[in-house]
């Protein structure tokens, strides 16, 4: 592995950029970051301070207490509404007109999609797409959320079966969506280059998808201001943001060009 700090491009990640026909993007929770998205592994704010968001990913939580758990994936609901594609959602986006470009993020966000990356594959599911808990039919009524986080709010019922609503987000101890999960292996068997972004890489299987990817044949390079579980494996780390990092290596690959 060899390590790059700053805002300059590494050299070595350009030229494979460069000579790449299909990259895949590996995204998490640090590409929403720079956006105003708060990181899973980052103190959470207010009302919800004192809770690990691990223990509310849960159908355990979920089945303890259904406003409590809506209540704070409604908040999300409303922060993810509220923000808006950085410039490194843009930059992938951008790039995807000039060569494939698939993206298998774990963000429950639809910040790529907004950005305008049309081959996004929700790993962890969609904080947007609801459905019934019981019966798993999907809830397609507006659902509003408040304008300040509270403590606990009732869930919707399905038209259906009256069952409770819940996010369309995979819980820990859930399994992945299959088609998704599916894309995302095919994608990193398939890439030449592999820019695994902003994840911390705690969380499987989604986590083995770079170590896939690098048996594979496809070239690892982690964009991350921090080093990670997947450090180790991957053949290049830069240390920067996401949203200063990919804007720069798009500009670089076109400067050459
Ligand atoms: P984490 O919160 O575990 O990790 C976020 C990563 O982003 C860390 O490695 C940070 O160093 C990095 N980071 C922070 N700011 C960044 C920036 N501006 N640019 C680039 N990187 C930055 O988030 P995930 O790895 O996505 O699962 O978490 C994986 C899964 O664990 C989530 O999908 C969720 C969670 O619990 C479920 O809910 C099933």
């Amino acid at each position: 592995m060899i390590a790059f700090e700053g805002p300059t491009v590494p050299e070595p990640l350009i030229a494979l950029a460069r000579r790449a026909r299909t990259v895949t993007v590996l995204s998490g929770a640090g590409m929403s970051a720079e956006s105003g998205v708060p990181t899973f592994r980052d103190a959470q704010a207010g009302l919800w301070e004192e809770f690990d968001p691990m223990m509310l990913a849960t159908p355990e939580a979920w089945r303890a207490d259904p406003p409590f758990v809506w209540a704070w994936y409604a908040w999300r609901v409303a922060l993810v509404r509220a923000v808006h594609p950085n410039a490194g959602h843009r930059a992938l986006a951008d790039w995807s007109s000039r060569l494939e470009v698939l993206i298998a993020t774990q963000n429950v966000d639809d910040l790529h999609e907004r950005a305008g990356s049309s081959q996004v594959h929700h790993l962890h599911g969609s904080i947007g797409a609801f459905r019934c808990g019981e019966c798993g039919h999907p809830f397609i009524d507006p659902v509003t959320v408040p304008d300040e986080p509270v403590e606990r709010l009732n869930p919707p019922a399905c038209g259906r079966c009256f069952g409770l609503v819940r996010p369309g987000v995979v819980w820990f101890g859930e399994s992945l969506p299959p088609d998704a999960w599916a894309a995302g292996v095919v994608a990193c068997e398939n890439a030449d280059l592999v820019l695994v972004v902003g994840t911390s890489g705690m969380v499987y299987p989604a986590a083995g998808l770079p170590a896939l990817a690098g048996s594979a044949g496809a070239f690892v390079a982690e964009i991350n201001p921090l080093p990670t579980e997947i450090s180790a494996m991957a053949h290049l780390c830069w240390r920067a943001s996401a949203a200063a990092a990919l804007p720069a290596l798009l500009a670089a690959i076109t400067a050459v060009e």
